[in-house]
């Protein structure tokens, strides 16, 4: 067989756009935790030393191909021991990046492969899931996305990343992580709310489509979005598409919640399109694209569904177990005892050790699971908040549906916030083996007390 020239030059072009992965003796790409220095602030501040993975903040965009593996060395250039949890992925247990519960914390100048298939497109990301509440808050996270064989047709595709930073006045990270005030309240609270752009495109037209891929990595902070000169639907909560493209007005998302958007840009050229932060004082301008111009004369037409994930189905719920997860502690939550490492301790005892809330009268990584599973056995769970804080209740390694009042199934979730003297129901098919987490992702209230795990066999 005679390989002429052309051909040469195509199959050089095509291995330099498709790097080998995974194959014996193409060495894994690294993804280094490290401090770095980072524009956080704009204007005359000065840059900000955070920890970010390659030393940036936030990480790397990592993107590929639903069906593909993903591989990333994680090389720990901390100074404290630290593991990546790839936040929504449906990944093998050993690749879920918890310390004590899937795998040892690297330490530093350790190392540890991952390597994650990618069962589902949609919008993820991933986050530093040790001394999180320090380590996330000093911005080790980004976002991961994978691509539907057949995209939807957008102008641009653009990751929004809701970020919140307690800074001093230099700009630089305020160092007081476990503070007992946030931990007992509603978690560490920022000053320096943004959205980062990712990438922040140089023209947008009236009437182009964009995909807003929203993510909010804040340790503790609730936000509340909503557009302007934007309109569209929502397609995809938590990575999962959702079956009909919804019109939506304020999005309300706990920390780790994301949503896609498919909006349509309805402001004219010299007004901008705005991601605007709902506080009770007013209304946050968190990014701005600025209109540069007149794109389609009209708009374009109907925003589809995207294709469903294989995410099994849950089936009859009648016949499935239920197990009840009861949220006490917090302040003004009147904890009067809890159960920590086997022993159970007064409210007093349970604060000495920096625990302050409980799951069914437990504070911290309970010795046994929540529920043991068998494989493709379907479990209810039934979470109710006795405290006064909302909890964004986030399930590792496969994602759950709400059972709704009327006995309805809602979207596929990972993370959904409970309020307040709340019950909220989620269900799932026990399909991915191994030892999972379930914890509040306010990154304070699980360091202080909100964890718990699921075995499925
Ligand atoms: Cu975003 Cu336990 O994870
Ligand atoms: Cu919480």
């Amino acid at each position: 067989m005679r390989l002429d020239r052309r051909q040469f030059m195509a199959g050089a072009a095509a291995l330099a756009v498709w790097p080998k992965t995974g194959g014996a003796e193409a060495a894994p790409r690294i993804i280094e935790a490290r401090a770095g220095m980072a524009r956080v602030v704009p204007g005359d501040y000065p840059e900000t030393e955070i920890w970010g993975y390659d030393g940036g903040v936030p990480g790397p965009l990592i993107r590929a191909r639903q069906g593909e593996t993903v591989s990333r060395k994680l090389v720990n250039a901390l100074p404290q021991p630290t593991a990546i949890h790839w936040h929504g992925l449906r990944v093998p247990n050993g690749m879920d990046g918890v310390p004590g519960l899937t795998q040892e914390a690297v330490q530093p100048g350790g190392a540890f492969l991952y390597e994650l298939p990618l069962k589902d497109a949609g919008t993820y990301w991933y986050h530093s899931h040790n001394q999180s509440t320090e380590q996330v808050a000093r911005g080790l996270y980004g976002a991961i996305i994978v691509d539907e064989a057949e995209p939807p047709e957008v102008d641009h595709d653009i990751s929004v990343l809701l970020d919140d930073w307690r800074l001093t006045g230099q700009a630089q990270i305020s160092e007081d992580f476990g503070a007992m005030h946030d931990w007992t309240h509603a978690g560490r609270m920022g000053n320096f709310v943004h959205a980062r752009l990712l990438p922040s495109p140089s023209e947008v037209l009236r009437n182009q489509r964009l995909r807003l891929r929203l993510v909010n990595v804040a340790t503790d902070r609730i936000m509340a979005v909503s557009l302007n000169g934007l309109e569209g639907r929502l397609v995809a909560r938590d990575g999962m598409p959702v079956e009909q493209p919804q019109p939506f007005d304020m999005l309300v998302f706990g920390p780790a919640e994301r949503a896609d958007l498919i909006v349509d840009v309805t402001a004219g050229p010299g007004e901008a399109a705005q991601i605007l932060l709902q506080q009770r004082d007013g209304a946050y301008v968190l990014a701005e694209l600025p209109v540069t111009g007149q794109g389609a004369s009209v708009p374009r037409g109907a925003i589809q569904a995207l294709p469903p994930n294989p995410v099994p189905a849950i089936g009859d719920l009648s016949q499935a177990r239920a197990v009840a997860l009861r949220m006490e502690g917090g302040a003004m939550g009147g904890l009067r005892q809890g159960t920590y490492m086997g022993r159970l301790l007064s409210a007093r005892e349970l604060v000495d050790e920096g625990q302050i809330w409980t799951f069914n009268g437990v504070a911290g990584l309970p010795e046994e699971p929540l529920a043991s599973l068998s494989h493709g056995e379907v479990l209810r769970i039934p979470m109710r908040n006795e405290t006064v804080f909302p909890h964004a209740m986030h399930l590792h390694g496969t994602h759950f549906r709400e059972v709704l009042p009327d006995g309805g199934l809602g979207p596929l979730r990972d993370t959904i916030l409970v309020n307040p003297d709340e019950t909220r129901e989620i269900a799932f098919v026990a399909d991915n083996p191994g030892d999972w987490l379930l914890h509040c992702h306010m990154l304070s209230h699980q360091a202080a007390g909100m964890k718990t795990w699921i075995r499925v066999t």
